[in-house]
Order: C-alpha cells, then sequence, then structure tokens
C-alpha cells in the first residue's frame, strides 16, 4: 500500500515549562493515495497544530513522518501539495483571478500554463462567472471555493485543506464537498481537518478522531459507524407478542411497536426471520442499526461540544 502521508509519534509542544502546551502527543496518521482522510477534533484538538507540521510551517518537537515519500517539511514534496490554511485572508482590491495570478507565481507555476490553470482551476470550483469580481464582494462560500482554487492551482497531488466548509451555507457546503468527490475521483488525495461531523461523514473514506493532541480512534466512516448485528424490526400490531417470543434472547426492547433486537451472526438473524414468518408475523421493516459520527464522537469525547452542520 502506498501512503501519500504517514506520520510516527508525531509531537509538538509549544513552549516550555509548567506553561507549555502539549498540542500534538505522539500522532499516529497513515493517508493512502487516493483516499479522502478526515481529521475530526474539538477546537483546540491540535488539528491545524498538525497539518502545519506536515508543512513545515511548524516544526514537530518529536516523533517523524513521511509525505509524498519525502521527510515532513521538504521544499520538493510542496510542490506536489496544495494548502488551504483555515480562516485564509486575500487582498480585497484583488479579483478571483489576479489572487490565483499572484498564488500561481508564488507556487512556481509556470507562466506559460498559468493562465490554462486558472481557467481550469476556476471551472472546476465553479467560480468563473465571478473570476473578474474583487474577492472584497465575495460570501464566504466563494471565498472558500477561491481557496480550494488557489490551493489547486499547482495541480497538487495532495491536497491538504484545513476547515474547508466552516462558516459556508449548505448550498455553498455541497459545491464543496462536490470538488473534492471530482478531485478524489481524478486520483488525487485530500487531507482534511474539519470540526464539522456530518461534513466529514459524508465524503470521507477514512477518519480519525482527535482529542487533546491524541488520536483517540481511526478507521473507515463505515466500519466507526456500524453497529454489528443490531437492528430495527417492526412488524403489524398484531404480532408484536409472537415477535418477542420468537426474537427470545435476541430481543432487546419493544416501545410502540418497534423492536430493537441484536443477534450474534447473521444466521441468527435468519432463523429468526423465519420463525417470525412461519408463525405468520408480518414484517414491515428491518432495518440494520448505524450510530452517526456525532454519536460516536460524543461517546469517545464524553461532550457534544462540536458545531452541527445541518
Ligand atoms: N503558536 C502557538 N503557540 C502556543 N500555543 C498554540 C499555538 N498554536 C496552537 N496552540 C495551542 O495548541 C492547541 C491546539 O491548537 P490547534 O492546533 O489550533 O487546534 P485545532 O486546529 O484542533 O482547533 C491549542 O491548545 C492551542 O491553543
Ligand atoms: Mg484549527
Amino acid at each position: 500500500m502506498e501512503f501519500a502521508l504517514t506520520t510516527d509519534s508525531l509531537a509538538k509542544r509549544f513552549g516550555s515549562g509548567p506553561t507549555s502546551v502539549p498540542a500534538l502527543q505522539g500522532v499516529n496518521i497513515s493517508v493512502r493515495r487516493g483516499e479522502i482522510y478526515g481529521l475530526l477534533g474539538p477546537n483546540g484538538a491540535g488539528k491545524t497544530t498538525f497539518i502545519k507540521c506536515l508543512l513545515g510551517i511548524v516544526y514537530p518537537t518529536g516523533g517523524s513522518g513521511h509525505i509524498l515519500g519525502l521527510p515532513l517539511g521538504s521544499i520538493r514534496a510542496k510542490e506536489k501539495i496544495g494548502y488551504l490554511p483555515e480562516n485564509h485572508r486575500y487582498p480585497l482590491h484583488l479579483t478571483g483571478e489576479q489572487v490565483l495570478r499572484y498564488f500561481g507565481k508564488l507556487s512556481g507555476v509556470d507562466s506559460g500554463i498559468l493562465k490554462k490553470r486558472i481557467d481550469e482551476t476556476l471551472g472546476l470550483v465553479g467560480m468563473s462567472e465571478w473570476r473578474n469580481m474583487k474577492v472584497r464582494k465575495y460570501s464566504k462560500g466563494m471565498m472558500q471555493r477561491l481557496g480550494l482554487a488557489q490551493a489547486l492551482i499547482n495541480d497538487p497531488d495532495l491536497i491538504i485543506l484545513d476547515e474547508p466548509t466552516d462558516g459556508v451555507d449548505p448550498v455553498g457546503r455541497k459545491e464543496i464537498r462536490d470538488v473534492l468527490t471530482h478531485l478524489k475521483d481524478q486520483g488525487k488525495t485530500v487531507f482534511l481537518n474539519s470540526h464539522l461531523l456530518s461534513e466529514v461523514e459524508r465524503i470521507s473514506d477514512r477518519v480519525a478522531i482527535m482529542r487533546q493532541g491524541e488520536i483517540i480512534t481511526e478507521g473507515s466512516v463505515e466500519a466507526l459507524t456500524s453497529k454489528k448485528n443490531q437492528y430495527e424490526i417492526r412488524v403489524d400490531s398484531a404480532s408484536i407478542v409472537q415477535t418477542k417470543a420468537a426474537l427470545g434472547d435476541a430481543l432487546h426492547s419493544e416501545s410502540d411497536g418497534l423492536i430493537q433486537a441484536e443477534f450474534m451472526s447473521t444466521e441468527e438473524l435468519n432463523t429468526a426471520i423465519d420463525k417470525m414468518r412461519s408463525q405468520g408475523v408480518l414484517i414491515e421493516s428491518l432495518i440494520p442499526k448505524r450510530s452517526s459520527l456525532e454519536d460516536l464522537f460524543i461517546e469517545l469525547i464524553g461532550t457534544p461540544d462540536l458545531h452541527r452542520a445541518n
């Protein structure tokens, strides 16, 4: 498996002595090439510090890592990385196109192809129409999309985004998600930080949850949110008693005809269905239980202090 980025016990302590802040406490993360990876955590968890260590903006005080096969902070790796900083600000008197020209030159895009790259990236983020408008007039969503275009101007292999949808309305967030999915389809790797759970849940292949500088869980959204062999069963009201008897030990609870059950295996589930059907029970629905990432988060962090993204 080829990784776009890996860290090994990455640590960062701001300051020294009793007032120092341990922002990262031995973080191990591996991001596969071609995936969308979401780093989640409440404000102050260390997400931005992690990204800054990846990019060499902040020097780690411990551990190591590789990005696109090169050591963290390597200048050569940066040529193939796109970065959207948290709360970025562009000069308000520039137009969207001028911002991209400026950043394109800064990141060393060849002047012969810069115009083409500007056209492409503006098209990709759906901002072609507003290329000649001054960014002063841009909405937060337009600003973020311009930020995405800026992160893509050098045609990077790895795109690192710090809170890309923060402050953006639902329509704008959907547009940003679509751009990120498109990038993945093109084979790019996307690493994003967010405190917005449902955003990350929708687009990430894998996520990690960070708390106080530590990764407390990591995996595919699917694996983290599925409750194995737990089902919600609805039957016709005349069959509730027979259903409960047929379920035996698998029965968890019943309320208003909605039955919660947990089986040892898929075979046991099917045996129970056979039994119910043979007794004439009319099954109206059978739905596997899935917790949301938010449920998991509350379970792990203990407080729902994240903003919901609707
Ligand atoms: N330059 C800095 N100097 C001192 N402390 C910092 C600095 N940057 C971040 N921190 C602290 O490190 C911790 C992690 O911050 P940050 O990485 O910004 O978290 P997040 O992005 O998850 O909100 C916080 O306690 C923050 O106050
Ligand atoms: Mg941050």
